[in-house]
């Protein structure tokens, strides 16, 4: 068992993902079930340092599982990459008797939460919480499935005006550095091409399979871009194959409609999974881990190799993805 956990803090960090709400609130129903008091850290690591922290009961948690953003708010905070500014935020968590702190974001709230451990030892666990399907140690991250549902549908009514007009169109997605959600709308949407960091874009390529499919009359394109595609972005693709090749589209930026709108089924539960085990995981003596589920099962990763591993797309689905879209 671990040290007498009695007190448990919540926070969530980086780029807010559908889904966080649900994992709060299961760490707020678990850990109530255990009789564990919560405090809820407002605004991240930034308020962390300026003593945001308030206590939740489980009331504070009632209906909100279906809501997007994050009840707790969330900052990116330049401060707690300081020593002074994780001290003060170390001794905001003492003055509140914090035990153990379930920290929910992406790779920089781990790199934080390492950080902060290497020196204070107070356990965390670290919860995936972000759209980009980026982490290592899980499957899946809060609120990707929730965000590729937004774009599919998003391009979904794209591809009805392409088709009327007859018009190519890129269509770029969220990501950050990675191609996890380009992939999966690319495919859900059978778009004609999927550019994105981990694959060439090749465009006299693509030139030539434009040119093939309009000589069997497939007039109109739906291309999905990753913003983080290496040598491009929608909009630099789209000017480059007009300056060199007089060929017109359009280009289409989902952007932060990929952040909101209510967490899916599939997000809900993870995220409840996910927030249920990080209490049961402080319990049992576990800290400075990130829980994730692989083949639906729970597992723990230590930060330093969540953080360091990278997290590679699936190669046959890449390919699947190449050949389905000819
Ligand atoms: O990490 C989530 C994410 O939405 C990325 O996909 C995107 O590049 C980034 O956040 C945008 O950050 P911000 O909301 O701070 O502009």
């Amino acid at each position: 068992m671990g040290k007498n956990i009695r007190r448990i803090a919540v926070f969530t960090s980086g780029g807010d993902a559908p889904g966080m709400n649900a994992a709060v609130r299961a760490v707020v129903r678990t850990a109530s079930f255990h009789d564990l008091h919560v405090y809820g850290i407002f605004e991240g690591f930034q308020g962390m340092i300026e003593g945001k922290i308030e206590r939740l009961e489980t009331s504070d948690v009632a209906n909100i599982i279906h809501l997007g953003g994050t009840k707790l708010k969330t900052a990116r905070s330049q401060d707690f990459m300081t020593e002074e500014g994780r001290q003060t935020a170390y001794e905001n968590l003492m003055a509140h008797e914090i035990d153990a702190v379930v920290a929910i974001g992406g790779n920089g709230t781990y790199t934080g939460a390492m950080v902060f451990t290497e020196t204070y030892d107070i356990p965390f666990i670290g919860l995936p919480g972000t759209i980009d399907n980026d982490i290592f140690g899980t499957d899946y991250t809060i609120g990707f499935d929730t965000a590729i549902n937004t774009a599919v549908e998003a391009i979904d009514k794209v591809r009805d005006t392409a088709h009327s007009h007859n018009r190519l169109f890129f269509i770029e997605v969220m990501g950050r550095h990675v191609g996890a959600i380009a992939l999966y709308t690319g495919i859900g949407t059978g778009a004609g091409r999927i550019f994105m960091p981990e694959t060439e874009t090749d465009l006299e390529d693509f030139v030539k399979h434009l040119q093939k499919a309009s000589r069997r009359k497939k007039l109109f394109n739906v291309v999905v871009v990753a913003e983080g595609n290496q040598n491009g972005n929608a909009m630099q693709i789209a000017q480059y194959l007009e300056e060199k090749h007089s060929i017109k589209s359009k280009v289409t930026i989902i952007g932060h409609l990929q952040r909101g709108g209510s967490p899916s089924a599939s997000d809900r539960v993870l995220a409840s999974r996910l927030g249920y085990n990080a209490v049961n995981a402080l319990l049992k003596g576990k800290k400075n881990v990130a829980l994730g589920t692989i083949n639906h099962k729970i597992v723990y990763t230590p930060f330093e190799k969540a953080i360091s591993d990278r997290k590679l797309l699936n190669g046959d689905l890449i390919k699947m993805a190449d050949i389905l879209s000819q």
